[in-house]
């Protein structure tokens, strides 16, 4: 018996990395259907290949209100109800310092990391909640060691994950009793997240920086970096309603023991 009988759940950003992770084990853990809001027809056509009848896509952008809308009625619609939104597209900087942007660059990339990191993770919320509401569900947003800790990333994508903490907190704090709001932070994982489009990075992949793997696996305490999968087993337990009943406002490190990790000499 799988922790998520017969739940339902949204995820944004599953077409790949670790929301397609999360749907995935979703699936494997007994949910009767999981919804997917993807950007483009490519991961949609991927999805249904890899798990058939059991999601229900809806092609758009996180960034826009009635997207986030249509995702969670087209899920409502096909599988009943809403048990769980996974609020997780997200866009990353390239490490991309202050002094290395024009004052345009800034400013347009500030919209734009925000609008996907912050902005959405609010539409999404909202557009859940009364369904949450009703299910006695749950949100899970899925945070960063750019959350906590400075050097995951430039200043833009940093300051948005430490947005995404206040946003955990401020929802929990406005949804309780009935709605619980945690989320997963991870660490530095293999996948193909992007840069933006205003810093000319829309086709950059992470997993494509030279060297990544073996640096990140340097730095961490654990000594590894982390595949997708790695991460999905913390977005099932916070689902449960049975194992997560008593948590709220919880953020949960995935991120290789980042807090301990050793200071460069
Ligand atoms: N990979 C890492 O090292 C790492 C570390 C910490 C946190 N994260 C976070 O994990 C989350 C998932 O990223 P990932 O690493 O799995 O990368 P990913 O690129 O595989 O997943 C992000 C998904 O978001 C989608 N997306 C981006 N902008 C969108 C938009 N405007 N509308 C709709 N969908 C959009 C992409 O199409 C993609 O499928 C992000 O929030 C990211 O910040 C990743």
């Amino acid at each position: 018996m799988g922790w998520l009988q017969q739940q339902v759940a949204l995820v944004t950003g599953g077409g790949s990395g670790i929301g397609r992770a999360v749907v995935r084990r979703f699936l494997e853990e007994g949910c009767a259907g999981v919804g997917v809001l993807v950007r483009s027809q490519e991961q949609a056509e991927s999805l249904v290949k890899e798990f058939g009848e059991s999601v229900e896509i809806f092609l758009g952008d996180v960034r826009n209100p009635q997207d986030n809308l249509g995702a969670v009625e087209a899920t409502v619609n096909k599988f009943g109800k809403l048990d769980t939104l996974v609020a997780n597209a997200g866009v990353w900087d390239f490490f991309t310092r202050l002094e290395k942007m024009s004052l345009e660059q800034i400013a347009n990339s500030f919209d734009e990391i925000f609008s996907i990191n912050v902005k959405a993770y609010l539409l999404a919320a909202a557009a859940a909640a009364p369904h949450l509401r009703k299910s006695k569900g749950s949100m899970i947003f899925t945070l960063s060691n750019s959350a906590f800790y400075a050097g995951g990333g430039g200043p833009l994508y940093v300051a948005s994950k430490h947005a995404g903490v206040g946003l955990v907190k401020q929802l929990a704090y406005e949804f309780a009793p009935d709605v619980r709001v945690n989320a997963v932070a991870p660490g530095g994982t293999v996948t193909p997240l992007r840069g933006p489009e205003t810093l000319g990075k829309q086709e950059n992949r992470l997993s494509e920086i030279p060297n990544f793997e073996a640096s990140v696996a340097e730095t961490m305490p654990l000594r590894f970096i982390a595949q997708p999968e790695d991460h999905a087993g913390h977005y099932v337990l916070l689902a449960s309603k049975r194992n997560s009943k008593a948590t709220t406002a919880a953020i949960i490190q995935s991120d290789g023991g980042w807090e301990i990790r050793k200071m460069r000499s």
